[in-house]
């Protein structure tokens, strides 16, 4: 099928190279022509693994390929919206003029019979509006809410093997003929028994927001217990282990530590709170308040730990800490914990070195003031504690005692419990987790 894809970012970059992949002949369009440019010469303008390989691989193959002209859009008989919703500056809520700027400019392009498809998170509402909008210009298009729930770091395959697709449509009308175009492009992955939910505008725009809204929950969760761990000498992953066991919980996103960043939890939950509160419903999201809070609550926890780790005053402290991506596998710094915790870390007069394997450009660019290494062994040199805030597998596989060799006093805290305290202590390091004794 012909394909355009509006907006080059995480999303659109990873969709339009793995529609693509799935034999579709596909134009990927962004505003920004540096961006274009990058994607062009089939290079990503962010850390995604393998997604150079498969853009290489794909722009040989002539099926992909990226512009700025919008006019690229006419004549694909789907379309698929991917750019960004920020939170607005200064507010809670989510920041829709790209979106908005996306369809307006689209909508000039469309032909009868084709589909738009919204993959950005928007609130909810924003379809039926959108869908107003396009009738006015190409009545014969028809708009689809088709959410996306790829994680960095797993994009390509979370697109290429999701677990379920989900369709708005407009009436929630699963015979709209619209619902067959999409199954087309998907197909791939349908023929192999991926399940596809046909629902309302409203309520696919919501599974996304609930879906993250439900992970931020379940993070939140296990960091409270954190806090009462602590409180009680008890240990937080233990106790993750033993509630994770029971199938109606599950174990996967209950890894208690320096709290969830990036782009999508923390935005998503502050502008499902700011939504909720337009519809007059703000009562039921009240407790995504509290998630927010816990979550904040880890960061500052995290510099109180390590002052204590480092004898009461973190004043002309070296330390070193280990991670700025606001997870493993991605370059993104967006709202990351890690370098959340360094700026305070510094601010509080500690002398500080952040270390990462991918995200230091991206960091330099957020925090220009901090000290960024790339060799790690550097970043450990002399260091009187260590903070391993984002569990890249390197640091996870440090040797405590080749690590003990490079620093000063061999103190280790530990934001994502992921060491092994025995292993660390038996090599002779103050040992700190969070939630565990
Ligand atoms: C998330 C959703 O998972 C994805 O479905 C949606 O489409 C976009 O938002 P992403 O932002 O890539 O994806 O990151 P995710 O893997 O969900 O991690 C989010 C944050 O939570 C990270 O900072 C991570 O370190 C943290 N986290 C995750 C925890 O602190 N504990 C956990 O147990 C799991």
């Amino acid at each position: 099928m012909r394909i355009s894809v509006i907006g080059c970012g995480y999303l659109g970059a990873v969709h339009a190279a793995c529609m693509a992949k799935l034999g579709h002949d596909v134009v990927g369009i962004d505003v920004d022509s540096q961006k274009v440019a990058q994607l062009s010469g089939a290079r990503a303008p962010f850390y995604e693994p393998e997604l150079d390989a498969l853009l290489t691989e794909l722009e040989a193959s002539g099926r992909l390929r990226f512009t700025t002209d919008m006019a690229a859009a006419a004549g694909c008989e789907v379309h698929f919206v991917c750019v960004g919703t920020p939170q607005k500056r200064g507010e809670n809520a989510a920041d829709l003029r790209f979106v908005d700027a996306a369809v307006a400019g689209l909508a000039g392009y469309l032909s009868p019979g084709d589909v738009v498809a919204g993959k950005s998170t928007v609130p909810v509402g924003t379809a039926e509006r959108l869908a107003e909008l396009i009738a006015e210009t190409q009545p014969g298009a028809t708009l689809l809410w088709n959410p996306e729930f790829l994680r960095e770091g797993h994009a390509i395959s979370d697109t290429l093997r999701p677990d379920r697709f989900v369709y708005g449509v407009p009436d929630g009308n699963e015979d709209h003929p619209a619902v067959a175009v999409l199954d087309q492009v998907y197909d791939a992955a349908l023929s192999t028994g991926t399940p596809r939910l046909v629902m309302g505008y409203a309520t696919a725009e919501l599974v996304k927001t609930a879906a993250n809204s439900f992970l931020a929950t379940k993070i939140s969760f296990i960091n409270a217990m954190a806090e009462v761990c602590e409180a009680t000498g008890a240990d937080v992953s233990r106790l993750a282990d033993a509630i994770g066991m029971d199938d109606r919980i599950g174990r996967k996103f209950l890894n208690a530590g320096i709290g969830f960043g990036g782009g999508c939890l923390p935005k998503d939950i502050r502008a499902f709170m700011a939504r909720a509160g337009e519809l007059g419903a703000d009562q039921a999201l009240t407790f995504l308040r509290e998630v927010d809070a816990i979550n904040m609550r880890r960061r500052t926890r995290v510099v109180e730990l390590a002052r204590e780790l480092c004898g009461g005053s973190l004043l002309g402290q070296r330390v070193a800490v280990l991670g700025a991506a606001f997870k493993p596998e991605s370059d993104d710094v967006r709202d990351s914990p890690a370098l959340s915790a360094a700026a305070q870390l510094q601010l509080q007069g500690a002398v500080v070195t952040v270390t990462d394997p991918q995200a230091l450009d991206n960091a330099a660019k957020r925090f220009p003031e901090l000290p960024l290494e790339p060799e790690l062994d550097a970043a450990l040199d002399r260091a009187d504690a260590v903070l391993l805030l984002t569990e890249w597998k390197q640091y996870r596989e440090l040797d405590p005692h080749a690590t003990r060799a490079l620093v000063r006093v061999p103190r280790i805290l530990d934001g994502r419990n992921v060491l092994d305290p025995a292993k660390w202590r038996a090599a002779g390091w103050t040992y700190r987790g969070l939630g565990r004794p």
